[in-house]
């Protein structure tokens, strides 16, 4: 067996490329093929990437390639189809949000996964965003309290004729953008959401929607209020939590945390802290950095892909799971379903 995994991709768009890029910063794997319906895509990451070999179809890849995981970056109504067909052939998967299109197809995956004996892991990359890491960890140090309120939103300007606004495709902010708002509150609170109440806006059948808000209930009388668009002048995003003893805030992409705190001498009065990379995501071997090498967020998808080559080789579960996956996609199914109907919908 080689030293290191051997990896294949699925998807060779931007983002396929750039976890590429952030694998090879880990040296812990080898890119040994790629594969895009596109060839011009996929010569593009062998070039880029270093991939060894490009075929125009995953089926091919997965039937001739010797490789241990893969990486899925589809578009999103490709993203569970080719997942499934990864983990039926054996390989470690890696998906890329919002990893299906609806929680039944997700959960579908996950037993699939299960069953193949093989890791999967969603690519909700907030989760490694040192400032988010940091506030996960003062909250669950109780820094401010118990939690009372929180807000959670991601919003771009988008318009135009792509498959990020088709809805066939799965296009629409709430799966791009929203579903790591949502996916990040989430993982804060630590609770199960038991109830989705949304305003969904659709300007015409021909698009996805334009921009979804959504009160989500936990248990306990607490609330998140989610917002994604594509209807925002600036890209913005924020996570406010509000607790009985303070509130902290982060806001993309900065790397800055607001706190108050009744709890922590050093923060009694509101305090700004600019978070280091480290020791929030692990230093990587400077090498293999090529055309990225600036771009902002390359250290945290290489963060990600750290921790799904550690959960391989160490034979764990990865820390965001394919279960995370569809709870998200249960919120998902909930606010389309809230909005078509105008009522609120249990979980
Ligand atoms: N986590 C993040 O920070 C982040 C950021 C951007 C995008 N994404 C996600 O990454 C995924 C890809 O987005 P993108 O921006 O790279 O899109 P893109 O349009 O640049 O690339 C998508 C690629 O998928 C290919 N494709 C379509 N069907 C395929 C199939 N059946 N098999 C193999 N390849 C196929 C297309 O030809 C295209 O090259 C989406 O799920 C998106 O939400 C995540």
């Amino acid at each position: 067996m080689a030293d290191k995994l051997q990896f294949g991709l699925i998807g060779c768009g931007s983002q396929g490329r750039f976890l590429s890029e952030g694998l090879k910063m880990t040296d812990k794997a080898d890119l040994v093929a790629c594969a895009d319906p596109n060839s011009e895509a996929a010569q593009t990451a062998t070039a880029r990437c270093g991939y060894q070999k490009a075929y125009d179809s995953a089926e091919a890849m997965l039937d001739d390639a010797a490789i241990d995981a893969v990486i899925v970056a589809t578009i999103h109504d490709q993203l569970q189809p080719m997942a499934l067909a990864a983990v039926k052939a054996g390989k470690h998967t890696f998906v890329e949000k919002p990893m299906a299109l609806n929680a039944s197809d997700g959960q579908a995956l996950v037993d699939s996964a299960k069953q193949a004996d093989v890791k999967l892991m969603v690519g909700y990359t907030l989760r490694f965003m040192p400032e988010r890491i940091l506030m996960k960890r003062l909250l669950d140090e109780g820094a401010i309290g118990e939690i009372t309120h929180v807000s959670a939103g991601q919003c771009i300007g988008f318009s135009g004729d792509h498959w990020l606004n088709d809805p066939k495709h799965g296009g629409g902010p709430l799966f791009y953008i929203g579903s790591h708002a949502i996916d990040n509150a989430l993982w804060m609170i630590g609770r199960k959401p038991t109830r989705v109440f949304a305003d969904v806006h659709r300007p015409d059948d021909a698009h996805a929607e334009a921009s979804a808000d959504a009160v989500i209930s936990f248990e306990g009388g607490l609330s998140l209020h989610a917002c994604t668009s594509y209807r925002s002048g600036c890209s913005y995003g924020w996570l406010d939590i509000i607790g009985t003893a303070g509130r902290m805030r982060c806001e993309w992409q900065s790397r800055r945390l607001y706190i108050h705190s009744q709890k922590i001498e050093a923060y009694k009065q509101p305090t700004e802290l600019e978070v280091p990379l480290q020791p929030y995501i692990p230093a990587l071997p400077a090498t293999a950095i090529g055309s990225l090498a600036a771009f902002r967020y390359l250290p945290m998808w290489a963060a990600e892909m750290h921790e799904f080559a550690d959960a391989i080789s160490q034979q764990r579960e990865p820390s965001v799971t394919g279960e995370d996956g569809v709870v998200l996609l249960q919120v998902a199914d909930a606010i389309f379903e809230s909005g078509r109907t105008g009522e609120p919908v249990a979980i």
